[in-house]
């Protein structure tokens, strides 16, 4: 608990402009290097997350994948390892991130550093396209609706004629209908924060 305690304080605050939120996940990578826990606090949400990623995945044409902010890469892996016959990248904007991810590369993963905002003109990428790509938490980051749509814009961009984009955000609804489910159990209410953590 104490240590959980810990994970919670140290992501709870997650900034609002762009260099900010950046050295926001440097940062994180520093700590927490290729720990599932520099980019979620919660694991048990994030085996719920992973499994239904990976069954969506599964029931997609999914040669070649791409995964949009993924961090240290621990979701990427997770997808590599399942699916040790497709090609698998990841991109994101932190360079620490992508130095932890670069460090556990399977046969199948490659990673790279590029911004959602620019992903489809960005080295390394501007020639490539994919069946799938996925966005886990990333489009959170960025400061406004504005920005969102240029980064789904920007991931559509990626994809095959027929590919998919599956994106894993979380949003206003599910935490509302938590916090109804958690007043009818006399819990009190986990608070809503800009970023990927919820501060409770
Ligand atoms: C909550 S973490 C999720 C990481 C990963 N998808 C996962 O599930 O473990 C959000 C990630 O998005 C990245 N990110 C934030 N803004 C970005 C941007 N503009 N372009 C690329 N990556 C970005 C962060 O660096 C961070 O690694």
């Amino acid at each position: 608990m104490a240590n959980t305690a810990k994970r919670k304080s140290s992501q709870s605050k997650v900034p609002q402009n762009e260099g900010d939120v950046k050295a926001f996940w440097d940062d994180q990578a520093k700590q927490h290097g290729s720990s599932d826990l520099a980019t979620n606090p919660d694991t048990h949400y994030r085996s719920l997350e992973i499994e239904s990623i990976l069954r969506v995945i599964s029931a997609l044409k999914h040669e070649t994948i791409l995964d949009v902010g993924c961090g240290n890469g621990y979701t990427t892996r997770t997808i590599a390892k399942k699916f040790p016959e497709a090609e698998v990248s990841g991109v994101d904007f932190s360079e620490s991130m992508i130095n932890e991810a670069t460090r556990l590369v399977t046969p199948n993963t490659d990673f790279h550093i590029a911004d959602i905002l620019s992903l489809s003109r960005s080295k390394g990428l501007r020639e490539r396209r994919y069946d799938i790509v996925l966005s886990t938490r990333c489009l959170i980051n960025l400061a406004n609706w504005e920005e969102q749509k240029v980064g789904i814009l920007e991931m559509r961009k990626m994809l095959v004629p027929d590919g998919r984009l599956i994106l894993v955000e979380n949003v206003q609804d599910g935490l509302d209908n938590l916090n109804d489910l958690r007043g009818k159990l006399g819990l009190g209410p986990i608070k809503g924060n800009k970023g990927a953590f919820a501060d409770h």
